[in-house]
């Protein structure tokens, strides 16, 4: 197995001598190849969990194997076999070209010279980036500073690859390049990919399967499809004649309702009769239409989330 966590979990200890339980109990596997997508609202406990695959940060329980060895003894040669970007921090260096960066993360990595070379040349070409070699990063997009980020998390040729919120703030057209290089390293180089994300979109159309974390245990972890057609029995769609008023936006909002436009939503039902429950309360504003519906991981995601979500998961 390429990558193995086994209940780790992580306790921050705050100022004030209390302690935040960050990650309680995260455990999953990943094959080469395969993309995990790692969910879940604000606070769950993703970042945390990643820094502790990528030894950034000591684990207080469990234990994190890279093909078979833990991180925990050898960890130095395990964690060679890793890449990762964390949230935020693009990491580079602004005042460096893509390939002095690249070079740059070689060099710590061990990686000889002409080897970087050629192989930073290969990245960023495949990036679309072989024009902009020669500008310092800081001139660059944000989405193409992303793409170099990841080219030099990549220079050492690992087998994973932690890629922390890589498409937040970017904009459609460099989140589907990020896209389509994740989906070819996975598929072309057989790199193993966790990746996090508020966006389930993009989890949705990348992943082969899904861990979904909440207050730091996971909650729900299948493969993507099977997530989305297990649940899709007990998904429903309804049409309201009118737009629904502060209250009763409430209250459909706690019931897990998703709004896809101002008089449509969906929702996954907890219990049959729960049917009854929404129609009672979408009543009053009028109904058009209510039936089944596939469920698709944004309506599974607030299913398991709940009141948690923190609204950034609406389209
Ligand atoms: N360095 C830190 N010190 C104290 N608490 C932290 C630290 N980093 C994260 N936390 C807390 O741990 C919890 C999980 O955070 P995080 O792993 O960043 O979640 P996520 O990436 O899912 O948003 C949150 O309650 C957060 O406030
Ligand atoms: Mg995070």
């Amino acid at each position: 197995m390429l990558l193995e966590v086994d209940h780790v979990a992580k306790r921050y200890r705050k100022r004030d001598g209390g302690e935040v339980p960050a990650v309680r109990d995260v455990s999953f596997t990943l094959e080469s190849g395969r993309i995990l997508a790692f969910l879940g609202p604000n606070g769950a406990g993703k970042t945390t969990t990643i820094k502790m695959i990528a030894g950034l940060v000591r684990m207080d329980g469990g234990d994190v194997r890279i093909e078979g060895r833990s991180i925990r003894g050898s960890g130095r040669v395990a964690i060679g076999r890793l890449g990762a970007v964390l949230e935020g921090s693009r990491n580079l260096y602004w005042r460096l070209t893509p390939l002095e960066n690249i070079e740059y993360f070689a060099g710590i990595r061990g990686v000889p010279r002409a080897r970087a070379r050629e192989r930073g040349m290969r990245l960023l070409r495949l990036c679309g980036l072989e024009g902009k070699a020669g500008e310092t990063v800081q001139h660059l997009s944000r989405g193409m500073q992303q793409l170099v980020a990841i080219c030099s998390a990549l220079v050492h040729e690992p087998r994973i690859l932690l890629l922390d919120e890589p498409t937040l703030g970017l904009d459609l057209d460099a989140a589907d390049r990020i896209q389509a290089q994740v989906a070819r390293l996975a598929r072309e180089e057989g790199v193993g990919i966790v990746l996090t994300t508020h966006q389930m979109d993009v989890a949705e159309h990348l992943s082969d399967e899904v861990v979904l974390l909440r207050e730091g245990a996971v909650v729900l972890h299948g493969l993507t499809q099977e997530v989305t057609r297990r649940l899709g029995g007990d998904s429903y769609r309804f049409e309201l004649e009118r737009e629904p008023g502060q209250e009763q936006l409430a209250r459909l909002t706690v019931r897990g309702a998703l709004f896809d436009s101002p008089r449509s939503f969906r929702l996954l039902l907890r219990e049959p009769r729960d049917f009854y429950a929404v129609l009672r309360d979408i009543e009053p504003i009028g109904v058009l239409g209510a039936g089944r519906d596939t469920a698709d991981l944004a309506t599974v995601f607030r299913h398991y989330v709940g009141n948690g979500a923190d609204g950034e998961v609406q389209p």
